[in-house]
């Protein structure tokens, strides 16, 4: 049985969904808008001109075009400064150990992440070369909650949906997920990831008998 394990990157893999909440909240702030850790849940898996968007209404605020152009900038500048000094130290407990694992039974796995900073964040910890595919946030023209980004990635993997299986911290992309007919897995709150097929706080509350059942089909 070989199944697509497709990872969502900020969230799942490493911690970086805490960079995106401090450098949203600076930039907002710095236009006299302010928002909640709650709102912040729905900017999670969204691209970074939507969650701009989003930011702006919340504020009633609008923007000609290039100062909208001029804020995206100064928050990825922000952000990166705190990507810049990430090491294999910020990937999420387990991470590693559930990849080799799934390496190791000879399953797919593919990163799916609506980031355009993926590739840069997965060399910097060192996790680059586990994935045999990669679609983030330049590959993708519609964001989670589309199926496009987990679309892309099960053909990538040459497999069909139905055998994909779909990691996620985000609402947007768990529902992603489902609408892709891809097994979803929420990574964090039950409270908040309600729509997914599974969650767990994080993978190591992952057994390995779970993850066998993922590839033999018994969990379905
Ligand atoms: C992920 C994160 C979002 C982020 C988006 C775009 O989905 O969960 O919070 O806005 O990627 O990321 P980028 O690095 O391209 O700004
Ligand atoms: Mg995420």
């Amino acid at each position: 049985h070989k199944k697509g394990f497709i990872f969502d990157l900020d969230g799942v893999i490493v911690d970086t969904a805490k960079y995106h909440f401090l450098a949203w909240k600076k930039l907002a702030n710095s236009i006299g808008v302010d928002f909640s850790e709650v709102q912040n849940e729905q900017l999670k898996g969204v691209s970074r001109v939507r969650s701009l968007e989003k930011i702006l209404a919340w504020g009633n605020k609008t923007l000609s075009e290039d100062e909208f152009m001029k804020l995206m900038g100064l928050k990825n500048d922000d952000y990166l400064s705190y990507i810049n000094k990430m090491d294999a130290s910020e990937i999420l407990p387990d991470v590693s150990k559930t990849l080799d694992f799934l390496i190791e039974k000879k399953q797919a796995i593919a990163l799916g992440s609506a980031s355009k900073n993926a590739t840069p964040i997965l060399q910097k910890v060192n996790l680059f070369h586990k994935f045999q595919a990669i679609v983030d946030g330049n590959d993708v023209s519609k964001a989670k909650p589309d199926p496009e980004v987990f679309l892309i990635g099960a053909k990538l993997l040459d497999l069909k949906p139905e055998d994909c299986i779909v990691f996620e911290d985000s609402v947007a992309g768990v529902q992603a997920a489902n609408v892709a007919n891809m097994i979803s897995i929420g990574i964090g709150e039950k409270d908040v990831l309600h729509e997914a097929d599974y969650i767990f706080k994080d993978f190591t509350e992952m057994s390995p008998a779970f993850l066998e059942g993922l590839i033999s089909g018994t969990v379905k």
